[in-house]
């Protein structure tokens, strides 16, 4: 249609539609229009309602009151397939690869290419595979399985299966969460290029200055509602925090800038915590790093720089090939993530899916570590969801209904409920592996605020972050890797964000 002018052609509309879950009123009332040609971001603190509203649009959610304009027309689609169909495609915010699929498999879910015959034409799949993920900058054995690869490159993939799958409007919703600012900026690029081939995007995230920079329209919800829909020109970084919280703006602006109070404190107790030329042939090599009672050492890097094999070594997950782990001095061998809790190691891990029990209440995911340490008393489910209900509303927890189950919780919200339960059960090293992924603002700084906690009860935290502000604004000292190794062991005075990110 190329007599149609992009930007005042309307493709999709949803009119004064309400979604509720139960009791919950996820979205109220709320009108939207998306331009053809635009890329048009949705803003809005955890909970808002931004993934309820692009599930409606792709077929998720069919229950809601309302009424949806495609081209014009009502419609009203029966589930996603059927979205899919009509060209819209969607990338969620939690990742739905298929571990023990290949690259290439994940790549063409449900639209492998076949020949005459029906039969799966691999070498075209896998050539095709590749030349996806080079446009995109990234460099994949397509053969191995996904669930060999670290979650940054998982998100790479969903990315591109989207992208590459010939849909009209494409909806990304939190696509950079787990990605590199490097691999964030190819995917911005790429969807530069789609907007000038007149695609469509609705594009979420928490990094506002992401959002000022690709947008055309910016909207922003609020519990719910629709707060204000404008044009990029007409809208700032300050102003959209504004929209997003109302009346509390001024404190919550305070946690997009740098603190610099974590690495005021000296008085840190003894080593608790340390590495000795850790290795693990592939991943990372020569490790050093050490960590005291009450400190928070921040570990730095891209993805890819080895972080999270890291991570896993020190928690039992997986092993190493050389170097050793000292515990109070003394050398360890964490055969197992058990024996690594046994020896009060805890571990949060930057795909919440590994941490949480979807289909279980959010109190029995909040009292789980709480059972083991009482086990063999006689314990109430009253008792246990009161113990439960108290750290809910410690950390805020939102709704705050300890009953409900976790999964239906945003992904914010997820993520207090895991670190509530830390809460409960205090262990000596804390191991946070990206702990404010996907959070907005008010969140972020509620877990931050928690993870100072955490410091003053004598923990000693590993806090391991591939955004260099959290790292920053809250560590004692900073440990920098790049390509597996420690470039820069430095403690946390007048370092620069630009500093951080030439060592990494
Ligand atoms: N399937 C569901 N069942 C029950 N409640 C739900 C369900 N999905 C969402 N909710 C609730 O609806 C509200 C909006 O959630 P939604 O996931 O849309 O927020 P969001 O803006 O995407 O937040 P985040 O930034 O944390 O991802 C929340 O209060 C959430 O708990
Ligand atoms: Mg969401």
């Amino acid at each position: 249609m190329a007599h149609t002018k992009p930007f005042d052609d309307i493709i999709l509309e949803l009119r004064n539609i309400t979604q509720r879950f139960g009791g919950v009123v996820a979205l109220d009332n709320v009108s939207f229009n998306l331009q053809r040609g635009e890329i048009h971001s949705i803003v809005g603190e955890n909970g808002a309602g931004k993934s309820t509203l692009i599930k409606i649009l792709s077929g998720v959610h069919t229950q809601y009151e309302g009424e949806m304009h495609f081209h014009g027309s009502p419609v009203r689609f029966h589930s996603p397939a059927d979205a899919k169909a009509k060209g819209i495609g969607t990338i969620y915010q939690e990742l739905s690869i298929v571990p023990s699929l290949s690259v290439a498999e994940n790549l063409f879910l449900g639209r492998q290419p076949v020949n005459k015959l029906g039969i799966v034409n691999w070498r075209q799949m896998y050539r095709e595979a590749q030349t996806y993920l080079a446009e995109l900058g990234v460099q994949l054995d397509v053969k191995r399985p996904m669930g060999s690869y670290a979650l940054g490159e998982q998100q790479m993939v969903e990315v591109a299966r989207v992208l590459f799958s010939g849909a009209d409007v494409i909806i990304l919703d939190e696509p950079t969460s787990a990605l590199s600012p490097p691999e964030a900026e190819r995917l911005f690029e790429f969807m530069m290029r789609l907007r000038a081939q007149y695609k469509t995007m609705i594009f979420i995230t928490h990094f506002l200055e992401d959002v000022m920079r690709v947008s055309d329209r910016i909207t922003v919800l609020k519990n719910g509602q629709h707060v204000t829909t404008v044009p990029k020109s007409e809208a700032s970084k300050s102003f959209l925090i504004q929209q997003m919280i109302g009346g509390e703006a001024e404190t919550l602006m305070a946690s997009y800038t740098i603190q610099s109070d974590a690495h005021a404190a000296d008085s840190h107790g003894e080593i608790v915590f340390e590495t000795n030329r850790l290795s693990k042939s592939r991943q990372f090599s020569g490790v050093n790093l050490s960590v005291r009672a009450g400190e928070v050492l921040g570990v730095y890097g891209f993805m890819g720089a080895g972080k999270t094999a890291l991570a896993n070594c020190l928690f039992g997950y997986e092993q190493p090939d050389a170097g050793e782990i000292k515990l109070q001095g003394k050398p360890v061998r964490i055969k197992s993530s058990t024996v690594a809790r046994k020896m009060g190691i805890a571990y949060v891990p930057n795909d919440r899916k590994l941490s949480i029990f979807p289909g279980k209440e959010v109190y029995k995911n909040i009292t789980i570590t709480y059972l083991d340490r009482i086990l063999g008393q006689i314990l109430s489910k009253s008792k246990e969801v009161q113990v439960a209900e108290e750290k809910i509303k410690q950390v805020g927890v939102y709704p705050p209904d300890p009953m409900i189950d976790i999964a239906h919780l945003s992904g914010g919200n997820q993520q207090k409920a895991i670190l509530a339960k830390w809460l409960v059960k205090t262990p000596q090293v804390l191991i946070l592996n990206e702990p404010t992924r996907g959070m907005d603002v008010g969140a972020k700084d509620d877990v931050l605020q928690l993870v100072r906690q955490f410091k003053q009860q004598g923990m000693a935290i590993v806090l391991i972050s591939s955004e260099p502000e959290i790292v920053l604004g809250n560590s004692d000292r900073i440990v920098v890797m790049s390509k597996g190794q420690v470039t820069q062991t430095v403690g946390n005075v007048d370092l620069t964000k630009e500093q951080l990110m030439q060592w990494a």
